[in-house]
């Protein structure tokens, strides 16, 4: 009996004693697990606030700069939708997208520390008299040979190595004629039966739109710097004024082969707003009467500063590879520089550029 007993409380000692074992053995197992969890984690634990100061860092450095950032994204986003939604051809967005909003022209340095006029106009004046490419082609009022002497010399380079005479022999070329009704259109209509469709740009014409002849239309509109302010639009029934880009998108068209430009003295101003508004990078040949009597429409500053602005605008042509190839004195005009006589200049020139990437 008591022999039973001492042997079954053995027994349940023993049992006991082998589930305290096994819990031992389950806690020294648990606490190894926990412990090699607790070692591999603490690598993560350790590496983590390194990292996290870095997120931290770099969140901050997001949040510190937010104004900066969104700028950049709003400003790429409505370039985008302004320029590629009117544009609606391939070729207007093909270069769009590289190209910044922009605000104002780079000015150059002043010629010379003294800001001087006589500084400025001497490079300047070097400037417009000097061709920087040679065109072995070139052609004077249009494509007829038969050279009328009363009239400007508005003059094209048809070299082969620019892609005006390639145009012109595939029909494909396109020539806008800005003028304010004095010109004569011996140009116009010489390059329209040369095979171009020529648009004429005349605020003084009867009717909206007149075919003139065959591929030669005339448009009752005015080029400018701005399209107009649309209260004061209504009231003006006769003249409609808009801007070169505008009428670009509105007629569908992504290139001119040639634009020519007698703008009697608001030359400035729109060749400052094609150059802002990406639209010299759709133009082939710029044929451009420029006027040195008076600063221009809406040109102000000092006379230093106005020449030094003109010089600039065709310093802006330059770095988008516009190379000079004609310059024409017009000794018919008044040789006056700003209201004076300077350095035997004359108050009106006749210049043509070549984008000489069209090749
Ligand atoms: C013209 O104005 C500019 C600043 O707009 C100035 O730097 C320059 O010296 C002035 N030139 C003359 C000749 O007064
Ligand atoms: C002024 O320019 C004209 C045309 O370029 C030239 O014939 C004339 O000799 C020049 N006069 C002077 C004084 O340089």
């Amino acid at each position: 009996m008591l022999r039973r007993e001492v042997r079954l409380r053995w027994r349940t000692c023993t049992l006991r004693l082998l589930a305290l074992c096994l819990a031992a053995l389950l806690c020294t197992h648990l606490s190894a697990e926990l412990r090699r969890k607790s070692l591999t984690q603490p690598g993560p634990i350790v590496k983590v606030p390194p990292k996290e100061p870095g997120v931290e860092l770099y969140n901050r450095r997001i949040e510190e700069v937010p104004s900066k950032r969104q700028v950049i994204y709003v400003r790429r986003n409505s370039k985008a939708a302004s320029q590629g939604r009117p544009g609606g051809s391939t070729g207007v967005r093909r270069r769009d997208p590289l190209q910044p909003a922009r605000w104002y022209i780079d000015l150059q340095p002043w010629a010379d520390p003294s800001h001087s006029l006589e500084d400025e106009a001497r490079r300047f004046l070097h400037y417009i008299t000097k061709s920087q490419i040679a065109c072995p082609h070139l052609v004077t009022n249009g494509l007829t040979d038969h050279y009328v002497d009363s009239v400007k010399p508005w003059t094209v380079c048809l070299d082969n190595k620019f892609s005006l005479a390639h145009q012109i022999r595939s029909k494909q070329c396109r020539v806008y004629s800005l003028g304010l009704g004095d010109d004569d259109n011996i140009f116009e209509f010489s390059m329209a039966s040369g095979g171009c469709e020529v648009h004429r740009f005349d605020p003084s014409i009867p009717s909206p739109h007149i075919h003139e002849a065959e591929r030669l239309w005339h448009h009752r509109l005015s080029v400018d710097w701005r399209d107009p302010n649309p209260a004061i639009a209504p009231h003006r029934l006769h003249s409609n004024t808009k801007k070169l880009k505008t009428i670009l998108n509105e007629f569908g068209h992504w290139k001119i082969d040639v634009l020519k430009a007698d703008m009697e003295s608001a030359e400035w101003k729109i060749l400052e707003n094609l150059i802002l508004e990406g639209v010299m990078e759709q133009i082939g040949q710029l044929v451009l009467e420029i006027h040195l009597h008076w600063p221009g429409f809406e040109v102000s500053g000092n006379d230093s500063s106005v020449v030094r602005y003109w010089y600039s605008l065709f310093k802006e042509l330059e770095h988008k590879d516009f190379k000079l190839f004609f310059t024409y004195k017009d000794l018919t005009k008044p040789q006056i520089f700003l209201k004076k006589d300077l350095f035997n200049a004359s108050s009106c020139y006749i210049l043509s550029w070549v984008n000489t990437r069209w090749t």
